[in-house]
C-alpha cells in the first residue's frame, strides 16, 4: 500500500515536472495571450504575425516586450511568469 502511495507522488511530480515544459504556444492559450491576439487576424491587439513582422530585424525585442507586458506599459499587464513570457514571446516572434 505504501508502494502505491509513493508511485503515485511520484507520478504527480513527474506530470507538474511536465508542466513547466510548456510550448510557447500552449503559454500562450493558457496565459489568455489568444483571447486578445490571433494568428493572422487583428482581434483586439494585432496579430502575431503582424507583432513577428513589426520586430524581425529587432535583436532585443523579446527582451523589450518581456518588460513591456511585465510591467504593463502600453499592455495590458500580462499574468506570467518570466519563463512563461519568454516561451510565449519567442513563440510570437516566431510566426513570421
Ligand atoms: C486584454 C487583451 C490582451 C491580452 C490578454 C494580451 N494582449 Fe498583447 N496586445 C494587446 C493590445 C491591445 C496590443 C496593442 C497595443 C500595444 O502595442 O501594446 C497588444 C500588443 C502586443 C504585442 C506587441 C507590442 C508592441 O510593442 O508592438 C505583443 C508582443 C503582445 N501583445 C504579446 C502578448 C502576449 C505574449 C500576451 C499573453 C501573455 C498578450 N499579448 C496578451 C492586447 C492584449
Amino acid at each position: 500500500m505504501k508502494a502505491i502511495l509513493v508511485v503515485v507522488a511520484a507520478a504527480g511530480i513527474l506530470a507538474s515536472g511536465v508542466g513547466y515544459a510548456q510550448s510557447g504556444a500552449d503559454v500562450a492559450k493558457a496565459k489568455g495571450c489568444l483571447n486578445c491576439h490571433e494568428m493572422d487576424k487583428k482581434k483586439v491587439g494585432p496579430s502575431l504575425k503582424e507583432i513577428a513582422a513589426k520586430y524581425k530585424d529587432d535583436k532585443g525585442a523579446e527582451g523589450k516586450l518581456a518588460e513591456k507586458l511585465k510591467e504593463g506599459k502600453g499592455h495590458p499587464k500580462a499574468a506570467a511568469s518570466d519563463a512563461e513570457l519568454k516561451a510565449a514571446l519567442q513563440y510570437v516572434l516566431s510566426t513570421k
